[in-house]
């Protein structure tokens, strides 16, 4: 099924292990599980082992993310300013814990270290977008644009197969 992938790979060699994870993600943006076990059987190294690779590395994701990603800096500067209020804020507002993707698959939100913009600490960013001083009573403005985008997307879905 996933034979694309393994085709400049020797089969059997349990060195490309993570080589292999990494191209799987990029295709998929996780990994899923029918290809870890067809991972499994090229390279002849147990699922469950696999799993264990999988996990180790925070590289490495097994659920789909989702439409949008927010990031909450928490990194030192961001921390003296209370990113850790942002990101309870952000939990709460989207009914998640970071590393978590809601149930409607619009959001996903994780945490990073330092993303270089000190200066308007705390940030956060909304895929490629970057929000600075970032304070609670704005969180609820910004996750309603993306999920906006969202809805507008819907719409258009709508009527593209009403046509
Ligand atoms: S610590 Fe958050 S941007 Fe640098």
């Amino acid at each position: 099924m996933h034979t694309q992938i393994f085709d400049h790979y020797p089969p059997k060699d349990k060195s490309n292990l993570i080589g292999l994870l990494q191209e799987v993600q990029n295709i998929y943006g996780y990994l899923p599980e029918s290809a870890l076990q067809d991972v499994s059987e090229f390279l002849g190294i147990s699922v469950s082992r696999i799993y264990g690779v999988a996990t180790f590395y925070n590289q490495f994701r097994l659920k789909p993310l989702g439409k949008h990603i927010i990031r909450v800096c928490r990194g030192t500067a961001c921390h003296v300013k209370n990113s850790a209020n942002i990101l309870f804020g952000l939990e709460t507002a989207l009914g998640v814990k970071a590393g978590q993707t809601t149930r409607d698959k619009n959001f996903t939100l994780e945490t990073v270290a330092c993303i270089g913009a000190c200066s308007i600490a705390p940030v956060i960013n909304v895929d490629n977008d970057y929000y600075g001083r970032v304070e609670l009573k704005d969180i609820a403005k910004i996750i309603k644009k993306y999920a906006a985008t969202n809805q507008q997307e819907k719409k258009e879905e709508k009527i593209a197969g009403e046509q």
